[in-house]
């Protein structure tokens, strides 16, 4: 919940005046009330336009919910679902999470699926258990349709905190989730799986050389112009 038509403005056209020849896909998800600055903004541009969340129902009586075709007619390619602060805030559970990347498909917007433990889970040792059980959801929800998420591993004591998972921890839970799609899809191998929670300039290149470190879910470090495009650099 972080921008203004103004601090957007800023922020996008000094992204697009930075990019030059970006060596990895670029999407940027924003608060919806500003899709339509952000699709003025991007368009004819290598930055791709996301959400931050999308309604698990179709349109009609939900009063307060974004629809995906609402998303749909603003460009919108991407969709945040379950985000940790979406979990913990909005009581968004397992199932809720499934059916919004469900519907999100539905729309042929790409579901960014947020996995990841608290700090209380991971000193318990139930990193595994928690990360396995929130894909299984999605998994069964999806069938074969799988393979066409985003997955995002953000360990909540992460986001946020300026406590990135360092790269050894990150890369563990990255090849479980690899091998637990794996068993669900035959295309397990090209799902991106992003890392996020505090990743930064300084952090982005070592957690990006890993094997099963796609790309990065960036917070706090995308609203800084020079942060970001150094992030952006690091994929290459
Ligand atoms: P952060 O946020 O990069 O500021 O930790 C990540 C997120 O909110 O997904």
């Amino acid at each position: 919940m972080n921008g203004s038509l103004s601090a957007n403005s800023q922020l996008l056209l000094s992204l697009r005046t930075g990019l030059v020849e970006p060596a990895c896909q670029i999407a940027v998800c924003i608060p919806a009330v500003y899709a339509y600055q952000g699709q003025t903004l991007l368009s004819n541009c290598p930055m791709a336009l996301g959400a931050q969340d999308i309604s698990a129902y179709d349109n009609g009586a939900y009063t307060g919910e974004i629809s995906g075709s609402m998303l749909k007619e603003f460009g919108v390619r991407y969709a945040i679902v379950g985000h940790s602060e979406r979990r913990q805030y909005h009581g968004e559970s397992d199932e809720t999470v499934a059916a919004k990347a469900k519907r999100a498909l539905s729309y042929d917007i790409t579901p960014i699926v947020c996995v990841g433990e608290t700090l209380a889970e991971r000193e318990a040792g139930q990193t595994g258990d928690v990360v396995s059980r929130q894909l299984a959801v999605v998994i069964a929800a999806l069938g074969e349709d799988i393979s066409k998420i985003v997955l995002a591993y953000e360990p909540v004591w992460a986001i946020g905190t300026g406590k990135t998972a360092t790269p050894m921890q990150a890369q563990q839970v990255h090849a479980m989730l690899r091998s637990q799609l794996k068993a669900a899809s035959d295309s397990a191998d090209s799902i991106q799986i992003l890392y996020g929670g505090s990743m930064n300039a300084v952090t982005a290149g070592e957690l990006l050389r890993q094997p099963d470190i796609d790309g990065g879910l960036v917070g706090g470090a995308s609203l800084k112009l020079l942060d970001f495009l150094a992030i952006i650099a690091a994929c290459a």
